[in-house]
């Protein structure tokens, strides 16, 4: 069992900024793409009184967040692909995502993503930017493989987009996003090269 989120950690644990980068939030209506096993989702409506949607298309991950967190109230959780899910949805005045845009197609999933937001609305999202191994990311829009360390200890290869700051924030301004601000995420290890890169951005 993890410990119940206290706040948002986009990308390491306690490392940058937390919730407080989504702004108002009680009563806002939030969807969480790529959910995982909803803590995440289960902290805002939990603590901070928003009404959230959370989607992700791993069965596993549904019924483990469902099994958690489904007796809360102003919490759904679907079993459904990001895009297909988006396709059908409110207009969210808050979208985010915690490392899981990486895992879709950049393109599809920000012009969706658009979409589904209320005039104004924001989208916050992070992404993994340098791996253990110092790759740079890349500057085209291809996934490539990349190895995850399980917290059972195997590896899991992975196809992820690990694209530079720029191509990011140029994808969202052609989908449509005002790009407010980047972040940089660097783990508190000296010895870890690790980075993410967070997004806030909303639609113009
Ligand atoms: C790295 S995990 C992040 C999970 C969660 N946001 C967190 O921070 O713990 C990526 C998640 O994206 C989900 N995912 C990957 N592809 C997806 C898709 N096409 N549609 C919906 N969810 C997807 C995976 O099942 C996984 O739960």
């Amino acid at each position: 069992m993890l410990p119940e989120a206290e706040r948002i950690d986009w990308a390491l644990s306690k490392a940058g900024p937390g919730t407080e980068v989504l702004g108002s939030l009680a009563g806002a209506l939030i969807l969480d793409l790529g959910s995982g096993t909803g803590r995440q989702a289960a902290h805002l409506a939990r603590d901070h009184g928003a009404i959230v949607d959370a989607v992700d298309n791993s069965p596993a991950q549904h019924q483990r967040a469902l099994n958690t967190y489904g007796h809360l109230p102003r919490l759904r959780f679907h079993l459904a692909d990001a895009l297909d899910y988006l396709a059908s949805a409110d207009a969210y005045d808050v979208i985010y995502s915690v490392n899981s845009l990486p895992y879709l197609p950049p393109r599809e999933t920000l012009a969706a993503v658009v979409d589904a937001l209320a005039p104004g609305g924001r989208f916050v999202f992070s992404v993994l930017h340098t791996t253990t191994d110092l790759r740079p990311p890349s500057t085209s829009v291809v996934a490539r493989p990349e190895i995850l360390r399980l917290r059972g200890g195997e590896d899991l290869t992975v196809h992820m987009h690990v694209l530079t700051t720029q191509l990011w924030a140029d994808l969202a301004y052609e989908a449509g996003l005002q790009v407010d601000r980047t972040i940089t995420i660097e783990s508190p290890d000296d010895s870890n090269p690790v980075s993410y890169r967070l997004f806030l951005t909303h639609r113009a």
